[in-house]
């Protein structure tokens, strides 16, 4: 991409529409789409294998230092060249992930990795702290929030389609649980940016929600690059 890259950052709780989105976004507008979640769930995919206790801070900031990871074009998360994108979508990694982000050193070891990989390339990055950490310099910040009983129901639905069982109130609780935990870790908690633009995607679509952040992106690019760069 000719001139400055740009960095579109999307934070939120769990079952906010994060993903979906940042990929949708990210491929209108021809950006890298990394999924800084995919990251931390990798590395407690490989602790939980490897059966490191979650408050093993040494040995997971080992395990951090050491992974290799690598986001694919095409959506796919490799761990140490395995495909792990479907691995990485168990419940139990979930809350392992949830564990083993709140551990200052581990967040050190991926941070670097993500800094890196938006080195050469416009982005849009999600996760939790990526407008209040990773990048407080990007251009255009999204906190994307929504009811909790519907981000219940849009994980209960995910993990239907992915063939799992799903029980509706147990879906609830884990991520009330979760969410809680990622809001108040000391290290880099799950915090809406000050320059970050809330949007509230119960009862929207996704096709809504692209829309409104394209235009905040057009909004926020004084000299409309991002925008003649649509796909
Ligand atoms: O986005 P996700 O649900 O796949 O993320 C899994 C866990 O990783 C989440 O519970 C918190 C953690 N995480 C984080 O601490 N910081 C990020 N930037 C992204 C995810």
């Amino acid at each position: 991409m000719p001139g400055k890259r740009l960095i579109v950052a999307i934070d939120g709780p769990a079952g906010a529409g994060k993903s979906s989105l940042a990929r949708r976004v990210a491929d209108r507008l021809g950006f890298f789409y990394i999924n800084t979640g995919a990251m931390y769930r990798a590395v407690a995919l490989w602790a939980v294998r490897l059966s490191v206790a979650l408050d093993d801070m040494h040995r997971l900031e080992q395990l951090a230092r050491e992974a290799q990871l690598e986001l694919t074009k095409e959506g796919q998360v490799l761990l140490n060249g395995e495909d792990v994108t479907e691995a990485i979508r168990d419940p139990q990694v979930s809350d392992a992930a949830s564990k083993v982000s709140a551990i200052p050193a581990v967040r050190r070891a991926l941070l670097a990795v993500q800094r890196s990989m938006a080195q050469q390339n416009s982005v849009v990055m999600e996760g939790r702290d990526i407008g209040s950490v990773v990048f407080p310099e990007a251009q255009v910040k999204i906190f994307l929030d929504a009811h909790p009983a519907e981000r219940a129901r849009r994980r209960a639905r995910e993990l239907q389609e992915a063939g799992e069982q799903s029980d509706f109130a147990a879906v609830a609780g884990e991520l009330r649980e979760r969410d809680e935990r990622d809001r108040m870790r000391p290290e880099a908690p799950l915090v809406q940016a000050p320059d970050a633009e809330l949007i509230d995607t119960t009862g929207l679509s996704l096709e809504d929600v692209e829309e409104i952040v394209l235009r905040i992106v057009r909004s926020r690019t004084s000299n409309g690059k991002a925008a003649a760069m649509e796909h």
